[in-house]
């Protein structure tokens, strides 16, 4: 049985992955701080839970040596881009020092075949048509300048090592358990509390969302490829979408009318018009198709209200 390390296991996207990495067959071990996850967001057994802060890298050599995992995935990070920017020490200080660290442990099994790092579309510069992997880089922000930091780590580890190293530039995921206050949860907070006139920023904006259960899926299929040598992959739908079209698939599920009202407040000063993802790649190396439409995602968070 292949084991496998999870850090950030215990957050959004990791509660997607983590059951399907159990139901796959993969004994699965999960480091998390829980600074942003939460530990009933998985079902794991203690003894395979390790409440690690991945700046501490003598608890990261200790726990890596002890399990000796076959692969690494490496979610754990801070990621929402206005915490970020309130807290750019902190975030940089996670996601390069605590790369870092992961990569330094990971130096020291003798069994590890595969480091899958979790990096972000925010790695691009704007533009207005689709992006592939291997358009121009330019981050915009802390975050995306802290991400590539760590793609670039991940490609050093593989220069030193020759272990295969998977970057992974998801876009903008949505799904149950959302830990950060993004668009979709910040709509249906407000619609819980039983309003339909909501207050939102930008609605132009358009971002390629993607469930999160298709997201496990292309991890699954990713960690699984052979001989992969350093390799990056986008991770989108495909499919990009306004605010208003987001609001407008609440309308259509809920069968209400939603007002919207632009709170000058919420308008964030720099926006990217567009983000979508070219996902081309990742469907012709693995085979990978996104199951799950927009309407049936917001569908199916609405019948968990
Ligand atoms: N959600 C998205 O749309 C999105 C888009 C692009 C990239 N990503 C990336 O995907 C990964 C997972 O994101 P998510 O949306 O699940 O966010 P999340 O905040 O829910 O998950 C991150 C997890 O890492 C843990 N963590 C944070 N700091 C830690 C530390 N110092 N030590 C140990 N654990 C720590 C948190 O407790 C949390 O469980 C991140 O690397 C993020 O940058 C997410």
């Amino acid at each position: 049985m292949q084991k496998v390390i999870v850090t950030g296991g215990a957050g959004f996207i990791g509660s997607a992955i983590v059951p399907k990495l159990q139901n796959s067959g993969y004994d699965v071990y999960v480091v998390d701080n829980l600074s942003f996850g939460n530990r009933s967001f998985i079902n794991i057994d203690s003894g395979n839970f390790f409440h690690v802060d991945i700046r501490e890298v003598n608890q990261l050599f200790e726990i890596f040596k002890v399990v000796s995992p076959d692969i690494i995935i490496h979610l754990a990070a801070i990621h929402f881009i206005p915490y970020c920017n309130q807290n750019p020490f902190e975030s940089s200080d996670i996601n390069i020092r605590g790369t870092i660290n992961v990569l330094e442990a990971a130096k020291k099994i003798t069994n590890l075949k595969k480091v899958f790092f979790a990096s972000t579309a925010a790695v691009y510069p704007i533009s207005d048509s689709s992006v592939s992997e291997i358009h121009p880089l330019l981050p915009l922000d802390i975050y995306g300048l802290s991400k590539l930091a760590g793609e670039r780590l991940l490609h050093e580890f593989y220069l030193e090592t020759k272990i295969d190293s998977i970057v992974c530039r998801f876009f903008n995921a949505f799904g149950p358990q959302e830990t950060n206050p993004h668009l979709i949860p910040e709509i249906e907070r407000q619609l819980k509390s039983g309003v339909r006139q909501i207050e939102l920023g930008n609605l132009t904006p358009k971002r390629d969302f993607i469930h999160t259960y298709d997201m496990a899926n292309a991890v699954l299929k990713l960690i699984g490829l052979s001989n992969a040598g350093y390799d990056t992959f986008n991770l989108g739908r495909g499919i990009e979408y306004s605010v208003t079209e987001i609001v407008e698939s609440f309308e259509k599920i809920l069968n209400e009318k939603i007002e919207i009202i632009v709170a000058p407040e919420r308008v964030r000063k720099v926006e990217r018009m567009h983000l979508l993802a070219d996902v081309s790649k990742l469907k012709e190396k693995t085979g990978w198709e996104p199951q799950w439409t927009i309407d049936q995602g917001i569908e199916d968070l609405i019948s968990n209200w």
